[in-house]
């Protein structure tokens, strides 16, 4: 048994509070490999904003769940070589899909984990959000769990239509469960296509889609039956238009991609939305550096000569996310 506590880590609890009360939302950006985490760590040390690094199943498959564990002990430390003196970092379970996993993580030194339930029969998402959140507390950990479907792909999870958290629910859910905080579907969805283009409107100077607006009065109704409960956004990237153009112009084919509008993003974060997940535009600002670095030099083979940019790309992406959109900057000195 590990003790996130002696990894320098932090839970969600305070960090929650803090965000409500002050009107913005943290950080939870995912993490699958070392450029992506020192691009993070870089930008939430140098803006002094608390952090979420987020690991899925599928991130700890790829990267080895013990080597991203000393990954996330290195980032303290790499904080606190950077100057940030008390550094907030949580290490969190992104989309945990059994007890099993999220005690694994538990155990092997994790803050904070996700229980997602939301394709489970509501008894049974009660059940097993309740059992996680009775093992992770005796050991400080803070659970989110969440109700209501997104649309898309949740990790192993598809849902061809998103069922927007029925507020009427999220008070007998989050009493029974014992979770700390509540990811809830309100027209966001995981990935690069977000919206069909027949459920977008178009810009007639641009061409580019307009997505349709998120149900705020979906949020507005869950906030009025949990005051100062904590609110999950998933599914939160705004896939910029300049990484899409960037792939696009140098080999990639992602036509018509679309994320959530950064004005509504930055609405959310104002409220009871205390947490706000990032893991789509991260992927498109690595994958444009490196297409370019490619179409650019195709003589290139040193992966520091491509990864590098990639990292440059992901930390302006993570600082310009922190300052402009959640305003999380400066909350964590
Ligand atoms: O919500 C899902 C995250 O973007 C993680 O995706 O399962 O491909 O690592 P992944
Ligand atoms: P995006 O695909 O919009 O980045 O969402 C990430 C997410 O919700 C991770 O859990
Ligand atoms: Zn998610």
């Amino acid at each position: 048994m590990v003790s996130y506590k002696e990894l320098g880590l932090v839970n969600t609890r305070e960090m929650f509070a803090k965000a409500i009360k002050g009107g913005y939302a943290i950080p939870a950006f995912n993490f699958n490999n070392m450029e992506q985490l020192q691009a993070i760590i870089k930008a939430a040390a140098e803006t002094k904003s608390p952090v979420i690094l987020q690991v899925s199943k599928g991130a700890r498959a790829y990267a080895n769940p013990t080597l991203l564990r000393y990954m996330a002990q290195g980032a303290v430390a790499y904080a606190k070589e950077l100057g940030w003196e008390k550094p907030e970092i949580v290490l969190h379970l992104d989309h945990g899909d059994s007890f099993e996993l999220c005690k694994d993580c538990i155990d092997l030194g994790f803050s904070s984990v996700m229980i997602d339930g939301s394709a489970l029969p509501y008894e049974e998402n009660i059940a097993l959000s309740k059992k996680v959140a009775d093992y992770a507390h005796q050991y400080d950990v803070t659970v989110e769990a969440e109700l209501g479907v997104l649309a898309g792909v949740e990790d192993e999870v598809q849902a061809e239509e998103s069922h927007y958290t029925r507020p009427e629910e999220v008070i007998d859910f989050s009493k029974r469960t014992g979770c700390d905080s509540l990811a809830i579907s309100i027209g966001t969805s995981h990935g690069a296509y977000k919206f069909k283009p027949e459920q977008c409107t178009r810009d007639p100077k641009t061409g580019r889609l307009v997505p349709p607006p998120l149900a705020f009065d979906v949020l507005d109704a869950i906030m009025e039956k949990l005051p100062g409960f904590p609110i999950v956004l998933h599914g939160s990237s705004s896939v910029p238009q300049e990484y899409v153009d960037m792939i696009n112009q140098y080999g990639g084919k992602l036509p018509d991609a679309v994320g959530i509008p950064e004005e509504q993003l930055r609405k959310a974060a104002k409220s009871a939305v205390c947490k706000i997940n990032i893991d789509s535009d991260s992927r498109l600002a690595f994958t444009a550096a490196v297409r370019k670095v490619f179409a650019e030099k195709p003589g290139e083979f040193d992966p520091r000569k491509y990864c590098g940019p990639a990292r440059d790309l992901m930390e302006q992406l993570y600082k310009h996310k922190i300052i402009n959109v959640l305003g999380s900057d400066g909350k964590a000195c």
